[in-house]
């Protein structure tokens, strides 16, 4: 069995529709019996959580040039515990961006490859007020995560 595990943050509610969309896709990929899918605000989730996982996808929203603070905040908390239980999880970033996003996806990727966690897919800017393609884009990389996962590609 294995786990997909969606931390997000969200002060306005974008970050959290498409963490939303993220897990209705992967939920329609998963196998009961093969993949588990779980949602998590990142205030509620630490290292607990990312111990049973086997794939992780982060999704916030750049603010002031920087990577949300309470997705910081859940990176500071997890850094160093994942780093001593040795684990090496495939991630995947979504963030949510007025117009920009590309700070808040360096300062991510910085933390995540210091663990280190790989890249399973290029990060996903979605730009704006939230669109049905965002959902849409979402969806479909909730979808890849767990065919990946279940496939034992990643
Ligand atoms: C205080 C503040 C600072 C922001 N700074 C940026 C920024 O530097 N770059 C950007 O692209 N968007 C910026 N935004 C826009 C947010 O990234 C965007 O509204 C996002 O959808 C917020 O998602 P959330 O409310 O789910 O966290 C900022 C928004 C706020 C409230």
């Amino acid at each position: 069995m294995k786990t997909l595990l969606i931390v997000y943050h969200s002060q306005s509610g974008a970050s959290a529709a498409l963490a939303h969309a993220l897990w209705q896709g992967a939920c329609t990929a998963a196998d009961e019996d093969a993949c588990t899918v779980v949602l998590r605000r990142a205030w509620d989730s630490g290292s607990a959580d990312l111990s049973n996982a086997d794939a992780l996808v982060l999704v916030g929203a750049e603010n002031a040039g920087a990577l949300a603070g309470g997705l910081k905040d859940y990176l500071d908390r997890v850094f160093y515990p994942a780093i001593n239980a040795g684990r090496v999880l495939p991630c995947a970033l979504v963030l949510s961006a007025g117009n920009d996003g590309r700070n808040a996806r360096r300062q991510a990727q910085r933390m995540l490859a210091g663990i280190p966690f790989t890249e399973a897919t290029e990060p996903l800017i979605c730009r704006g007020a939230v669109t049905d393609r965002h959902r849409q884009q979402c969806g479909e990389l909730g979808q890849a995560l767990v065919a990946g996962l279940a496939m034992g590609i990643f």
